[in-house]
């Protein structure tokens, strides 16, 4: 039974870096491909309203979104992120924080195709509403986990969004495990990994068994949000990106500098990573 919504956490730092990577990724493939697909194993429900009771309970949001709202400097990953959030809202001024789902509905063109995969019987049944007109999509109530590969066409160039709760803890080994496969049979497939930072020790472990498949096409991207050896909490958040461009991960290495300067705390001491692993 899960019990993870992910109303509670949108629009925090992690959906920052992460949607902001997320666009950056999908533009840096349409330089390229006319159409492509895209495949979102852990979809949600596709948008989140700030006056839900699931947003204003912890408020993350302030946090993330509402710090970079009056951003005013020149990163154009940044700058294109929160022009793509405000034209889903249809305003300057945001009434509901856009997910996966919205975001990469928003940017694609007929020519592409979407596939969302979400196991949650309520979630499900929102983000089916919400994508109800899109004909490019396509929603199953399935495992992502289980069941994207069967999806991948090997002719078609493919984006794939692994975007997890870790509320069961193999989810760790279910990335590594999955990375395996992608590294050995899917050359054609540019991958997203979300996952938090929890503490310094597993995380380096979690890093080191990616690390140990021996793959040149990863790329590690780690924004640390307080000290890492604090006991309690997110410490940070992180992208493993699989098969990224050049031009995606030096964006990104702008990006994170730029994010990290917004959102630092103060007794932070650990700098942000873009790098290959
Ligand atoms: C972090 S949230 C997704 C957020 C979304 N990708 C976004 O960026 O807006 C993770 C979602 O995955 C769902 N979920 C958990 N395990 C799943 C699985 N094995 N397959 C598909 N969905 C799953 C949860 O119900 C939750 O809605």
């Amino acid at each position: 039974m899960l019990s993870y919504k992910h109303g509670y956490h949108a629009g925090n730092q992690a959906d920052v870096l992460k949607h902001i990577c997320l666009i950056q990724a999908y533009k840096s493939l349409k330089r390229y491909h006319n159409s492509i697909s895209y495949i979102d194993t852990h979809a949600g429900s596709g948008n989140y309203s700030f006056k839900s009771d699931y947003m204003a309970k912890n408020k993350e949001y302030e946090n993330g979104i509402s710090k970079l709202e009056s951003y005013k400097y020149e990163n154009q990953s940044i700058k294109f992120y929160l022009k793509v959030l405000r034209n889903i809202n249809n305003s300057k001024k945001m009434t509901f924080y856009p997910g996966s789902p919205s975001i990469m509905s928003y940017l694609s063109d007929s020519s592409d195709k979407l596939i969302f995969y979400e196991l949650h019987n309520n979630e499900v049944e929102l983000l089916k509403k919400h994508l109800a007109k899109k004909i490019n999509s396509k929603v199953y109530n399935k495992d992502g986990f289980e069941f994207f590969l069967e999806k991948i066409n090997q002719k078609e160039k493919t984006l794939v969004l692994i975007d997890p709760s870790y509320e069961i803890k193999d989810d760790f080994e279910k990335v590594v495990k999955t990375l395996k496969i992608l590294n050995e049979e899917y050359e054609n497939v540019t991958a997203m990994i979300w996952y938090p930072v929890l503490n310094i020790e597993n995380n380096d472990l979690f890093i080191e068994n990616i690390r140990k498949l021996g793959s040149n096409q990863i790329t590690r991207i780690e924004l640390p949000l307080k000290k890492y050896n604090e006991e309690v909490g997110m410490k940070g958040s992180g992208i493993i990106l699989f098969n990224g461009s050049s031009f995606l991960i030096n964006n990104m290495k702008d990006c994170v500098k730029e994010l990290y300067q917004i959102y630092k705390d103060e007794n932070c001491n650990i700098k942000p990573k873009v790098q290959r692993i």
